[in-house]
């Protein structure tokens, strides 16, 4: 077995952390709303019609902010379509899903299930097939305290006071084939740098996100975000990022290196800004807003779709519904150590999705919820995240992989805060155990006081390919490394293959 030595100072700082990476998204698709987190009929159903198991998970799982609406979905959404009084409310085709939307939730029901959950909301604007006034009509309506005929709408809708929504996403995945109002580069920054001008004349305390490429494989990636930030560098404050891993070929191995892809298209794409900067002569800093990530098995669902006839537009069918195992969460987890790894640049991040579409938690109607594997890291590293993170570089094994040759197996970083540090490790070997030491003394030094390790959990399964299901719903857990050790002030600790693990050390 492979010891890897390392050390853990807190001056090896890469940033204070944005919370808003441990963000979330919540789209209209398939039972993510409807018979997912609102469900009037169900036994646990509130006053409103949201089912409270569901709110307790999410509350569990530590989401910062919410994506909503979309995703595809935005890029045909009517956003009145979703107030006032819901009998009144239109239903409507959802031309990017196939689906039926009874518009029974809307803005005001989605603040309110926030306010329950204890998120904060980050709103798409339809730059698809709507445009730069559609998206002032919103912003006025959800941020603006002034006496107008919007906002004496939204009063009489219930909601007197501002929404005040931060974040706004201008449009979604722009660049993508199938994204209803798709348009090239130069045609999509000139829309979103109006409708981003317009909006901070109506409100200069927004945040803008500008949608980068949906995927580093796009043919265009690298030169979208050039041209579309030539257009909007002055106007945005985010550009957006996407990527979803799967298993390909039952590659165990390669799948296991997904997070080298994540660490590249993140280094890519801020040394694309940045170019732009140096071209404008700039000193601002454009981040990153990695609003899609997740693991997701896109090409089964590309080749197993029902494909619905002309005149079957179904409400809330089952779509995307994904059952991950463990070897998916523990891509899962070395995903989220890299955006740590990178929190100087990435600001923000929304896991997609949430509940039933690709997401940590499931439900039946009428019936329970249960967290999926992916569940753990993600509410785990939330909790346990401290303010700052520190780098931690380990000196692992290495495996072979396809696309990106030596990689190494571990894959590490640390947070740490006034109290004490946490530490995040990955084994993406499918052979190798590999023991890593940390010494602690800069840590030690930094705190003034000694530590001890208060909690730590273990991610692994002998069957990789073990999950939770509605039969079985609490097959996959994590429990404690008991192998984690303090002595002689170094923590040392053994990561059986493809695992992951998470410490928490306190005075
Ligand atoms: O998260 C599922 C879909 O993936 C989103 O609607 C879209 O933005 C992306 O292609």
């Amino acid at each position: 077995m492979n010891t890897a030595r390392t050390r853990l100072d807190p001056r090896d700082e890469i940033a204070v952390i944005d919370r808003r990476i441990f963000g979330g998204f919540v789209e209209h698709l398939g039972r993510h709303i409807y018979d997912g987190i609102f469900e009037p009929g169900h036994p646990s159903a509130d006053a409103e019609g949201f089912r409270t198991d569901v709110i307790e998970l999410v509350k569990e799982l530590g989401v910062s902010t919410i994506r909503y609406p979309g995703g595809n979905f935005v890029s045909g959404y009517r956003w009145e379509d979703g107030i006032g009084p819901v009998d009144r409310r239109p239903r409507r085709l959802d031309l990017a899903w196939h689906a039926t939307e009874t518009n029974e939730v809307g803005l005001h029901e989605f603040q309110s299930w926030l306010d329950k959950v204890g998120s904060e909301l980050m709103l798409a604007v339809n730059l698809g097939t709507r445009g730069t006034q559609e998206a002032l009509d919103l912003l006025e309506y959800a941020n603006t305290s002034v006496k107008t005929a919007r906002t004496d709408e939204r009063a009489a809708n219930g909601h007197p006071e501002p929404f005040g929504v931060k974040v706004w996403c201008l449009g979604n995945e722009m660049d993508g084939w199938w994204q209803l109002g798709h348009r090239n580069a130069a045609d999509y920054g000139k829309l979103a740098s109006r409708t981003a001008k317009g909006m901070r004349q109506l409100d200069p305390s927004i945040e803008l996100v500008v949608c980068g490429s949906s995927g580093r494989s796009m043919p265009t990636f690298g030169a979208w975000e050039r041209e579309v930030l030539e257009h909007t560098f002055d106007d945005v404050d985010f550009i957006s990022c996407h990527a979803y891993y799967q298993e390909r070929d039952g590659d165990a191995q390669e799948f296991l290196a997904s997070a080298v892809d994540m660490q590249k298209f993140i280094e890519s794409v801020v040394a694309t800004v940045d170019h732009v900067a140096a071209v404008k002569k700039g000193d601002k800093r454009v981040q990153l807003s990695f609003d899609e990530w997740n693991i997701w098995y896109l090409t089964d669902w590309e080749e197993q779709a029902v494909r619905y006839g002309p005149d079957e537009w179904p409400i809330a069918p089952r779509q995307l519904e994904d059952q991950y195992h463990v070897l998916d969460a523990v891509v899962f987890g070395d995903l989220l150590i890299t955006l740590l790894q990178h929190s100087d640049r990435v600001r923000s991040a929304s896991l997609a999705q949430l509940v039933n579409v690709i997401a940590p938690i499931m439900t039946e109607p009428g019936g329970p919820t249960w967290r999926q594997t992916t569940f753990f890291p993600f509410s785990i590293t939330s909790r346990l995240a401290g303010e700052r993170a520190v780098r931690l570089p380990i000196e692992s094994g290495t495996f072979h992989s396809a696309r990106f040759g030596e990689v190494a197996s571990v894959n590490a970083v640390a947070t740490v805060g006034s109290e004490g540090a946490s530490v995040f490790v990955v084994n993406r070997s499918l052979k190798d155990a590999e023991t890593v030491e940390i010494d602690l003394a800069r840590l030690t030094e930094a705190l003034g006081h000694d530590v001890r390790i208060v909690e730590s959990h273990l991610l692994h399964d002998d069957d990789l390919y073990a999950a939770n299901t509605l039969a079985d719903q609490t097959r996959v857990g994590t429990v404690a490394n008991d192998s984690a050790v303090i002595e002689l002030g170094r923590l040392r600790v053994t990561l059986p293959p493809v695992s992951w693990t998470a410490i928490s050390l306190r005075a």
